[in-house]
C-alpha cells in the first residue's frame, strides 16, 4: 500500500486514530495536513517532520474547515485522501440533554464532516479522483444508555456516506470504518466519568466478543486500506473493526 506523493487530510490528527492514521500516511509517502483545534497538535505531528503540516481548525467552523483546506491545498497540492476522524462525546439521555450540548456533537461529529467533505470534495473534483473515510463508531448501528447525541451523530454520517458515494461516483469512493471500543485519550476521558474506572475498562472487555479493546493502529490500518487503491472496489460501506460486538444473542427478553 503507497500513498506516493498523494495529499491527505486528516481531521482530529492531534491524538489517538487521527494521530495514528496521519503517522501511517506519512510512513507509506503521503503528504498529510492535520487538522484539529487542540493547542498540542503541533507538538504531536513534529516526529512525522516535513510530510506533514499541522492547521489549527475547528471542523465545525466553516470559515476554518475552508481556509484549513485551501492551506493544506497551497501546501501540498489538490486533496486526493480525506479522513473524517474528528468527534466529540456528551453522555446524556435526550431529556437531559442541552441543545447547547446537542448541537456541540453534531457540529463537531457530523457537521464537522459535512464542511470538511464539501471544501475537499472540490479539490477531488479538480483533480479528478479521491478517496473519503469517515470514522463513524459501532454506535452507527446500535446505541446503548445516554448517548443519544453520540449515537445520533455516528448515524447520520452513513447518510453522509451513501450521499457522497453516490453523487460522485466513480469519482469519488466514501467509505466508513466503524470501530468499538479503542485504547484513546477518548476512551480514557470516558472512563474517568465514572467512580470506578477500572471497572468501565473490563467491562469494555467483556462486551466484545474477541475479549480486547483496539489499539489505534489497527483502526488506522483499516483506514489506511479502504483510502487506497486496493479498495477501489468498495464505497458506499460501513466497514467494521469491533471486536465482533452484538452479533451474539445475549438471551431472551422475558
Ligand atoms: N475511542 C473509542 O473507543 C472510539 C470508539 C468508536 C469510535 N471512535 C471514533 O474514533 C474517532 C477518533 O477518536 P479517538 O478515540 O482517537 O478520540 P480522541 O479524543 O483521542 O481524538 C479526537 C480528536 O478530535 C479532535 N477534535 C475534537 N473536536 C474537534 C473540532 N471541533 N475540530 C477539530 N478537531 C477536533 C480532538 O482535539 C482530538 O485530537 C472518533 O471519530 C471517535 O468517535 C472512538
Amino acid at each position: 500500500m503507497t500513498f506516493q506523493n498523494k495529499t491527505a487530510v486528516v481531521t482530529g490528527g492531534a491524538s489517538g486514530v487521527g494521530l495514528e492514521t496521519a503517522k501511517l500516511l506519512v510512513e507509506r509517502g503521503a503528504n498529510v495536513a492535520v487538522l484539529d483545534w487542540s493547542d498540542q497538535g503541533g507538538e504531536a505531528i513534529a516526529p512525522l517532520g516535513e510530510k506533514a503540516i499541522f492547521i489549527k481548525t475547528d471542523v465545525s467552523n466553516e470559515a476554518d474547515t475552508q481556509s484549513a483546506v485551501t492551506k493544506a491545498i497551497d501546501t501540498f497540492g489538490e486533496v486526493d485522501i480525506l479522513v473524517n476522524n474528528a468527534a466529540v462525546l456528551a453522555y446524556s439521555p435526550v431529556h437531559e440533554t442541552s441543545l447547547e450540548d446537542w448541537n456541540r456533537v453534531m457540529g463537531v461529529n457530523i457537521t464537522g464532516a459535512f464542511l470538511m467533505s464539501k471544501y475537499c470534495i472540490q479539490s477531488m473534483l479538480r483533480k479528478g479522483g479521491g478517496s473519503i473515510v469517515h470514522v463513524g463508531s459501532a454506535q452507527s448501528f446500535m446505541s446503548q444508555e445516554k448517548v443519544a447525541p453520540y449515537v445520533a451523530s455516528k448515524t447520520a454520517l452513513l447518510g453522509l456516506m451513501r450521499s457522497i458515494a453516490v453523487d460522485y461516483t466513480p469519482t469519488i469512493r466514501c467509505n466508513t470504518v466503524c470501530p468499538s471500543t479503542i485504547d484513546t485519550p477518548m476512551l480514557h476521558w470516558a472512563m474517568e466519568q465514572s467512580p470506578d474506572p477500572q471497572a468501565i475498562y473490563d467491562e469494555c472487555v467483556d462486551m466484545h466478543l474477541l475479549e480486547r479493546i483496539a489499539q489505534p493502529q489497527e483502526i488506522a490500518e483499516l483506514i489506511l486500506f479502504l483510502a487506497s487503491d486496493l479498495a477501489a472496489n468498495i464505497t458506499g460501506q460501513a466497514i467494521r473493526s469491533d471486536g465482533g460486538i452484538g452479533i451474539k444473542i445475549e438471551g431472551s427478553k422475558r
